[in-house]
């Protein structure tokens, strides 16, 4: 039976941002409604910065309960916060420093210290399940860190590990599919006629080995936001179907 999945196709990036915004601020009135809590996992490149942008403008931030909301990352390059290549660093710039979120509320992974021992307190602070966790796609099919061929791909246990890859080839911390797929709704926001094969490779391809493949929440939902030139290479059926 194929998993339970939403595809959302947006005509643009703008677009794109705008309804990942939504999905954002939608959960978080639901979770904090539902348990009094908000824990969010952000994901790192440059395709969610517009919707970060987004939530820290007036209009969308005053909607949101900041003190009812947890802010984790599904992914960290091990590099210094001020880095432009720092998922943490480019958040707090593109939003966290403007909303009215308690700072402890806010859980950068530690990727000052060891990569192992950061991966291990990480996995200490992180909840079991998060309410929300978003994913972007690599063109090489890999989504947080974890990239093609990669052994924390076959991880059963922990639920975050130190890994080295990607662009930049530097160390990271990710989250493994463990903690990915207990979470209570996972999107994966994608943009950008160069990503269009691998998310027809993703989406059609039943059996996968692409990485973002492995992202199938046993008890969550998983919607997929795509812009339409992500998109193009989708048949009709899948796409709108
Ligand atoms: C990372 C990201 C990574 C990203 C994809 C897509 O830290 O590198 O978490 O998984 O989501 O590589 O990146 P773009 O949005 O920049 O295409």
């Amino acid at each position: 039976m194929r998993e339970k999945r939403d595809i959302i196709i947006m005509e643009t990036p703008e677009a794109l941002a705008e309804r990942g915004a939504s999905v954002f601020v939608e959960r978080a009135r639901a979770s904090v409604a539902a348990r009094g809590i908000f824990m969010v996992a952000l994901s790192g490149g440059s395709t969610p910065r517009r919707m970060h942008r987004l939530l820290g403008r007036e209009s969308l931030c005053s909607e949101i309960f900041w003190r009812r909301t947890h802010i984790f990352w599904g992914d960290e390059r091990c590099v210094p916060a001020e880095s432009r290549d720092s998922n943490y660093g480019l958040a707090r710039k593109d939003f966290l420093m403007n909303v009215d979120i308690p700072v402890d509320h806010i859980h950068p992974m530690p990727a000052d210290v060891e990569p192992e021992r950061g991966a291990s307190l990480y996995e200490d602070e992180i909840p079991e399940i998060l309410d929300l966790i978003f994913l972007g796609l690599g063109k090489d099919g890999h989504t947080a860190s974890l990239f093609p061929g990669q052994s924390a791909l076959e991880e059963k246990r922990k639920r975050v590990l130190a890994v080295k890859g990607g662009d930049p080839d530097v160390y990271r911390l990710t989250m493994t599919f463990p903690l990915i797929n207990r979470a209570r709704e996972v999107v994966f926001l994608v943009s950008g006629e160069e990503k269009a094969g691998i998310v027809k490779t993703v989406l059609e391809e039943p059996d996968t080995k692409q990485p973002a493949g492995s992202v199938k929440p046993v008890n969550g939902r998983l919607t997929w936001i795509l812009d339409k030139d992500a998109a193009s290479r989708l048949s009709e059926e899948v796409a709108y179907g």
